[in-house]
């Protein structure tokens, strides 16, 4: 919230805006205890902040935004928490996604669905269906996802085809093997950002991040704001990126 003093303090440039942003949305749970809450209020607080950095998204004209909203190793947590997570989802894509089909957002789910409730999995399809000719800006949610969970299902898929002599050992190209990625067809984000201190990839997008700039901020993910968004943009457009070259 401080960093609303800052609005209008990161101007950025449009030639160089990145199409795609993803976010490891963390810090809920150190944000809620800070006001003496229960962790699922912080999530409930982190999905109302997800709501909105959507909307800023869309604002600055980004073409792809995906968040962690779930890893594979989330299903540690207590069940309690794991249920309070769910049905924040169950509401969020009632709610929030009709909302945002009007705005010309598209969404999808990234990760091995087939381990979340049968209801679950079918709203999510609904929705990937209902919101696929949209165009504005395209929301990739991260559930049930781990990098290296995707680039196993990614290989067996692989495995199978070669088995089936479908595939050939030359033809496994990099654009081949991004082609069994959940993120199949997404541009790989140029930038990655995590809140809360933290300074690690958790397991995200590990092959699509290879050349991704990465941006830290103490922010707890409820506190995020379309201005700490636009401050992390406007870091990535003044670094040098050289992917390996000089
Ligand atoms: C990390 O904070 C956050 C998560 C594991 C869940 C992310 C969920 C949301 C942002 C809201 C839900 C959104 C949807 C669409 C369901 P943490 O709990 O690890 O925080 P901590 O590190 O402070 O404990």
């Amino acid at each position: 919230m401080a960093l609303e003093k800052d609005a209008g303090r990161f101007p950025l440039s449009a030639e160089k805006m990145p199409k795609h942003i993803a976010i490891i949305m963390d810090g809920n749970g150190r944000w809620a205890k800070k006001r003496g809450l229960p962790r699922k209020a912080g999530h409930k607080a982190g999905a109302e902040t997800l709501e909105k950095i959507i909307s800023a998204a869309r604002e600055l004209g980004l073409e792809h935004l995906t968040v962690y909203a779930f890893s594979t190793e989330n299903w540690k947590r207590s069940q309690e928490e794991v249920d309070a997570i769910m049905n924040l989802l169950r509401q969020y894509l009632k709610n929030y996604f009709k909302k945002f089909i009007k705005d010309d957002v598209r969404m999808d789910v990234i990760g091995d669905i087939r381990r979340l409730d049968a209801d679950i999995q079918k709203q999510i399809i609904e929705i990937e269906q209902l919101s696929m000719e949209k165009t504005g800006l395209f929301v990739h949610i991260a559930l049930n996802y781990g990098g290296r969970d995707e680039l196993r299902r990614a290989m067996t898929k692989i495995a199978q085809e070669a088995a089936e002599g479908r595939l050939l050992p030359e033809e496994m190209t990099e654009d081949c093997i991004a082609g069994y990625l959940d993120t199949a067809g997404t541009p790989d984000p140029e930038l990655v950002i995590r809140t809360s201190g933290e300074e690690r990839i958790s397991n995200f997008l590990l092959w699509q991040s290879a050349y991704s700039e990465f941006y830290f901020c103490d922010t707890l993910w409820p506190d995020f704001t379309k201005t700490e968004l636009e401050k992390a943009i406007f870091a990535y457009q003044n670094r040098e990126r050289r992917f390996g070259g000089r």
